[in-house]
């Protein structure tokens, strides 16, 4: 496995694949790995001939008060990772070899940032899509894989890729969770024995409220409220961030349960700030 960190010398490898009629498989993260980043690459892997994966905790994409300067790190630990899981290419860029000083250009999709993660992390989406935009373009990428534990991430990126013609496949993959259901995340590290103990209450939530949908309830204002109570009964200690019942394309809130809808949360448990969300068919 190759490791590179130089944007420019990336692209002309890619380039260099690409006129040799190499197809490009890309695995856009964070680092700091675990099952669904490695489920995410292992999809990834039969869909293209060479497969690159990114690590690069991206600047931008944080907000001041958040945890860029704590985000957790193992790059040894990923290098083996991404190797074992037959990556070719890992691109781990500093953020100088990212962003100029003097960056000026962003790609921003307001309309579908309005609401989730978006209304509680101002500027999270914009920096994401600007900083997808650069890799997609970096690597050539004929394919690219994300997880839909970041429902409202994959959506803006499918709206961005179709807005502006990117010319990529997107492939979804559905959340990788531990056996008691809390999904996976590089941020449950932060949480504490007791936290951990309690977080699966999140997903039991969220199959309690599923069940209660298939069983009729359509209105959702009583499915939020619902999830809230669970959530004080069984999640004291969590602090709701957000809990929204949207449009799983157009991530707009909806008022009635009548098609398939996207129940999404974001709960601060300790240090942690922790999403999930289940789509319910109707
Ligand atoms: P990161 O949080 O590292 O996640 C990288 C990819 O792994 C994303 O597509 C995310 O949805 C996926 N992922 C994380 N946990 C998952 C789980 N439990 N099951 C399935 N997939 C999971 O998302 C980002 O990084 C960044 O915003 C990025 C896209 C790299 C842009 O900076």
């Amino acid at each position: 496995m190759q490791i590179l960190t130089n944007p420019k010398t990336l692209q002309a490898k890619c380039l260099e694949w690409r006129k040799a009629g190499l197809t490009i498989g890309l695995v856009p993260t964070m680092g700091f790995f675990h099952e669904g980043h490695l489920a995410l690459m292992e999809k990834a892997r039969p869909l293209c001939d060479k497969l690159i994966v990114s690590l690069f905790v991206n600047p931008t994409q944080f907000g001041e008060n958040e945890d860029l300067d704590k985000y957790p790190h193992d790059f040894d630990g990923d290098k083996a990772k991404a190797q074992s899981m037959g990556t070719d290419l890992l691109f781990a860029p500093a953020p100088g070899d990212m962003y100029d000083n003097d960056h000026a250009t962003w790609i921003d999709v307001p309309e579908l940032g309005e609401h989730l993660c978006g209304a509680a992390r101002p500027g999270h989406f914009r920096g994401v899509c600007t900083v997808v935009t650069k890799l997609f373009m970096l690597s050539h990428a004929d394919v690219a894989v994300f997880g839909q534990k970041d429902w409202q991430q994959l959506a803006i990126i499918r709206r961005m890729v179709r807005d502006l013609n990117i010319p990529i496949r997107l492939v979804g993959h559905e959340i990788v969770r531990e056996a008691d259901g809390l999904a996976l995340s590089s941020r449950n590290a932060y949480l504490t024995e007791s936290e951990r103990a309690a977080a699966p209450a999140i997903r039991q939530g969220l199959l309690k409220i599923a069940e209660s949908v298939t069983n009729g309830e359509r209105d959702a204002e009583t499915i939020k409220e619902l999830l809230r109570r669970e959530y004080t009964t069984n999640l004291p200690d969590g602090r709701v961030d957000y809990i929204e019942v949207v449009d799983p394309d157009a991530i707009t809130p909806v008022s009635e349960a009548t098609r398939t809808v996207l129940v999404a949360v974001a709960v601060h448990l300790g240090k942690a700030r922790l999403i999930d969300n289940i789509l319910i068919e109707v």
